[in-house]
């Protein structure tokens, strides 16, 4: 008598059930990876709050004026957050630049004596306008949306 001639049927359904399975199981995680990574939740973009931040007379003629805000997120826990934001003249164009450094995000400082913004973290620096003029930041700072109502100045923050 033969020891292996009656399962061999159900082992061989067995086996190939087992190899369909490692065949399909990477493919349907990755998806579910893949699924993860672009669901709307994710790639969605938030609306800025626009928040007043300072009167229309009180912007810089020329230079940069750095304003300190909180914003009240409305969020669970985690109430206000406080933001960091340069008003810049320059040149007669008028724009608001985030201090969040592009390298990692740490907050920038204006140096009126060297005319750079100035990265604490890891010696980045930004020129008045916001482009990167030494330093690991692949990015200029970004430029925060910006409206004139009534006098009042509001500034577009991602909350
Ligand atoms: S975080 Fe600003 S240079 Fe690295």
């Amino acid at each position: 008598m033969e020891p292996h001639s009656a399962p061999l049927p159900a082992r061989r359904t067995f086996l190939s059930a087992l190899v369909k399975m490692m065949l399909t199981l990477p493919v349907a995680l990755s998806g579910a990876v893949a699924l993860l990574i672009l669901s709307p939740k994710r790639t969605e973009k938030k609306e800025p709050l626009f928040i007043p931040v300072l009167g229309e007379d009180e912007l810089p003629k020329q230079g940069v004026k750095r304003i300190e805000l909180s914003v009240n997120t409305g969020k669970e826990g985690q109430h206000t957050v406080t933001h960091r934001i340069f008003a810049v003249r320059n040149k007669g164009k008028l724009f608001i630049l985030s201090s969040r450094c592009t390298h990692l995000g740490c907050l920038v400082e204006w140096s009126r004596s060297r005319k750079r913004f100035l990265c604490p973290c890891h010696g980045g620096t930004y020129d008045m306008e916001g482009i990167v003029a030494g330093g690991p930041p692949p990015r200029p700072l970004s430029r925060l949306p910006v409206a004139i109502r009534n006098g009042r100045v509001y500034v577009g923050i991602a909350v």
